[in-house]
């Protein structure tokens, strides 16, 4: 004859419990006793391990450095409540989150919905804006394979906050100056590629006059 998990708890209550190596807060005060303590059939009191790692899955090995996980601790982002809650500071990581990036959920950018199974991804191979966002200007500021953004946008939003017109290689002074940009800048006429061109294989006055 066994007894139920009720008889424990009447005995061995939260704050008893909270004496223990393993206090019972959030998710795991709505837990029955038996769900930890009962394995093979037996009530099971001693030599359970109290890390998080002893009793749930590490999902995220091998997409995410052990060292966020010391000893098994999940607590670096979560807490024992519920999964999707995350409290975690991003300037422990090579890529500091600055502007939009701030507002944007872990999961955007950590979890590919795409396939059933949601894949993980915490490393890149370099840390290009491209990994995650579309040229959309088809490569043509790009210089040594890569195209930095931030030359000319900042993380807050797309307009093209940073470019100085000076720095190109025409300037718009006299009567060019304050043209609207689609006077020399047009869209292609392609549809597959459809971006607007702002690199011109002749710049000379007869180009456009
Ligand atoms: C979420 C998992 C979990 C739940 C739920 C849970 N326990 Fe525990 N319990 C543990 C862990 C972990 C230990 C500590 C083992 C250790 O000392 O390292 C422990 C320790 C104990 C001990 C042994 C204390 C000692 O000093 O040897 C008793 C008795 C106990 N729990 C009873 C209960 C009862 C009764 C309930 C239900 C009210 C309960 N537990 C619910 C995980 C749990
Ligand atoms: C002794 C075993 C044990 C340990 C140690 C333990 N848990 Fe749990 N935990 C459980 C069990 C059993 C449940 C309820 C069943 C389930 O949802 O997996 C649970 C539930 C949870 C839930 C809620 C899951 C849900 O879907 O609602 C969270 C979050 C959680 N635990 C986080 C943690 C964290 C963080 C740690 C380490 C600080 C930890 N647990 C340590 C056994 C444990
Ligand atoms: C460096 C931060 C970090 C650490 C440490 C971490 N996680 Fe997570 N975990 C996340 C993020 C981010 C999510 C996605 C949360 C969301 O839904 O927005 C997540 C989600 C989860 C989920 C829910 C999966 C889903 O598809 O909704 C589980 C379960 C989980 N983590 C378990 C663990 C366990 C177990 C550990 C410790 C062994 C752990 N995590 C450690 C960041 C972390
Ligand atoms: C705007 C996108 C973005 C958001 C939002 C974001 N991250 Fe990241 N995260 C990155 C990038 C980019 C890296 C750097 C990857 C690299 O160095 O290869 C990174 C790195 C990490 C790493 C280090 C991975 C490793 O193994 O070195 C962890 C852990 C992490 N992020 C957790 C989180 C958590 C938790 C949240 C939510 C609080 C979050 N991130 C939100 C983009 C994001
Ligand atoms: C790991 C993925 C990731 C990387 C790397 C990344 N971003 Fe983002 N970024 C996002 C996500 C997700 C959003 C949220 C909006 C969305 O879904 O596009 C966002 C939003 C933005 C926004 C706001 C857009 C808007 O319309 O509000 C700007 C601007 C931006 N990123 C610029 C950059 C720049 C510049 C870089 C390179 C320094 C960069 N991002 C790198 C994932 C990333
Ligand atoms: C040399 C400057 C320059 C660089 C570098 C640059 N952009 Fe732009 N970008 C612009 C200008 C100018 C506009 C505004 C006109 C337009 O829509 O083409 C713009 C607009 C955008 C827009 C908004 C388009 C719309 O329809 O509202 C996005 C998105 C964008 N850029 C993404 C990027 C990304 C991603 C990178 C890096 C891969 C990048 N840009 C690099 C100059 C630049
Ligand atoms: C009178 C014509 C003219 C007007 C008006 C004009 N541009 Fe240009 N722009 C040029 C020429 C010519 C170049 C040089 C193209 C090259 O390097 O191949 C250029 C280059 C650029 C480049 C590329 C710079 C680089 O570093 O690669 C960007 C981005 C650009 N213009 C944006 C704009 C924007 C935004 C406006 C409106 C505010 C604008 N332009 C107005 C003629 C013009
Ligand atoms: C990339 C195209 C482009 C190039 C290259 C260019 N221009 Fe222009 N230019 C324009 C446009 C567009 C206007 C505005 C005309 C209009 O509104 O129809 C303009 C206007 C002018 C005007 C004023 C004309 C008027 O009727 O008011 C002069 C003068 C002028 N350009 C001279 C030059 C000279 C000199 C060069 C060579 C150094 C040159 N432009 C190179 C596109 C160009």
């Amino acid at each position: 004859m066994s007894f139920g998990s009720r008889f424990y708890s009447i005995l061995f209550g939260f704050e008893k419990h909270n004496l223990t190596k393993f206090k019972l807060e959030g998710s795991h005060m709505a837990t029955p006793c038996f769900t930890c303590h009962k394995k093979d059939e037996k009530w099971n009191f001693a030599n359970l391990g109290n890390r998080c790692i002893d009793c749930h899955e590490n999902i995220h090995k091998n997409f995410m450095d052990e060292k966020y996980i010391p000893e098994g601790d999940c607590k670096t982002c979560h807490s024992v409540s519920v999964w999707n809650e995350i409290s975690f500071d991003h300037k422990k990581t090579d890529f500091e989150l600055i502007g939009k990036h701030k507002t944007v959920s872990c999961r955007k950018c950590h979890f590919k919905p795409e396939s059933e199974k949601k894949l993980q991804q915490f490393k890149w191979e370099n840390q290009f804006c491209t990994n995650c966002h579309n040229d959309i200007h088809f490569d043509q500021f790009t210089q040594n394979g890569k195209t930095d953004c931030e030359r000319c946008h900042t993380n807050d939003n797309w307009k093209p906050e940073k470019f100085d017109h000076s720095t190109a290689r025409f300037k718009l002074d006299g009567k060019h100056e304050g043209l609207a940009c689609v006077k020399c800048h047009k869209p292609t006429d392609s549809l597959l590629r459809n971006y607007i061109v702002y690199k011109f294989k002749d710049i000379s006055c007869k180009s456009c006059h």
